[in-house]
């Protein structure tokens, strides 16, 4: 007598099989054997051993930096590409990682020599899009990983705990979190919060008490991010050739193009022409499309914002003191030609929220 679950059995063989075969052949041509992806999976973290959040910040990024070069997951040349570009100085540099307790390395304690440190400075204030804003801010710069450090200063008579928390909650390895309330009657936005980020940064560098990572400090790039702007990471790898003041077109800015930006003199290659609205100032550059080395910020007096600038020279104002002539700017992003920021504004439309929007959630 035939056994009554022979059917079963044979089609469990014929379709159940081949299925566990195929599926195993899949996931070991894009995973690798099992217990090399094991041991990855282990090591992620090692690397910054001694901190525990250090750790769990780089953990995505060292996943990406262990596996570039020996991981079969990255041998197609399409895999390599991608994987190249936006890691390239993380994956360069992940074996020379620095330890240091200066109190300035927060909350991570490492940085990597040969990297350029950027500050990037966010003045930013409440309203109902802010943690829409900064998330989608921190999420971009933390992508950088190492040696930057975002001063977030709040236009407020207090440093917010919702602030603090989204700095916490962020992938950032260094950051300060500060705040200055607002003059009445001013006309640049974000002055005096930009002015306390310079403040605190001439603290930071003069008073380094690590030789090495002071050395570092001083050759830093300073960046002015608007918290509600719009950045490709590429950016920092355009901040970080800045020599002196460095430029880039920024898209999206007021007026009828599609971006400003330099035109270049191919023989001598300096900037020969800017393409902007208001040609009347002294700089046609928007906030988001400089970047300035920080010994203008460490000279007496330093290089500051005017809160008093009239509107629309905030950044000529400001560009003026450096004393470096408009046509002596370095043209960065491939002599002007790419754009990595835009100027833009987050529209929720023109309905009202409650005032106390932020009372009962996290919005
Ligand atoms: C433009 C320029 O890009 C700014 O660099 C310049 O400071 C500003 O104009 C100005 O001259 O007032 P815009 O997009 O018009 O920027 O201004 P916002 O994005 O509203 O403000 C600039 C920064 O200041 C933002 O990071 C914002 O969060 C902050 N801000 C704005 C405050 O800290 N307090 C405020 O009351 C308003
Ligand atoms: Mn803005």
């Amino acid at each position: 007598m035939r056994p009554r679950f022979g059917a079963p059995c044979v089609l469990s063989v014929l379709v159940v099989a081949p299925l566990y075969f195929l599926c195993f052949f899949l996931i070991k041509r894009q995973c690798g054997p099992l217990p090399l992806m094991l041991t990855r999976l282990c090591s992620v973290g090692v690397m910054l051993d001694g901190d525990k959040r250090g750790n769990s910040r780089m953990a995505h990024l060292e996943v990406f930096s262990s596996s570039a070069d020996s991981s079969p997951l990255h041998d197609t040349k399409r895999r390599r590409k991608v994987l190249e570009r936006p890691f390239a100085h993380i994956v360069r540099h992940a074996s020379v990682i620095r330890e240091s307790d200066s109190p300035s390395l927060f909350p991570s304690h490492h940085w990597v020599p040969g990297l350029r440190f950027v500050f990037v400075i966010t003045p930013t204030y409440r309203r109902i899009t802010q943690r829409l804003d900064l998330t989608r801010l921190f999420n971009t710069f933390a992508l950088a990983a190492s040696n930057v450090h975002m001063i977030v200063v709040e236009d407020s008579v207090n440093r917010t705990a919702k602030v603090e928390r989204w700095l916490n909650d962020s992938l950032l390895l260094h950051w300060s979190h500060l705040n200055v309330s607002s003059s009445s009657g001013l006309r640049t936005r974000g002055a005096e919060q930009r002015n306390e980020a310079i403040r605190l940064i001439r603290e930071i560098v003069l008073n380094e008490a690590d030789a090495e990572l002071k050395r570092a400090y001083e050759d830093s790039v300073v960046y002015f991010a608007d918290d509600d702007n719009a950045y490709d990471i590429r950016i920092l790898d355009e901040l970080r050739k800045v020599r002196n003041v460095g430029t880039w077109p920024v898209g999206l800015t007021a007026g009828p193009r599609v971006a400003q930006y330099c035109d270049v003199n191919s023989t001598t290659g300096k900037i020969k022409k800017y393409n902007a609205w208001g040609g009347h100032r002294p700089y046609t550059i928007d906030t988001a499309g400089f970047g300035v080395h920080v010994r203008h910020f460490l000279r007496d007096p330093p290089v500051l914002w005017n809160p008093k600038s009239r509107k629309a020279y905030s950044e000529s104002d400001f560009l003026g003191q450096t004393n470096v002539s408009k046509w002596d700017i370095e043209p960065l992003a491939d002599n002007c030609t790419k754009v990595y920021t835009w100027h833009v504004k987050t529209h929720i439309g023109d309905k009202k929220r409650p005032a106390d929007f932020d009372k009962k959630f996290d919005v």
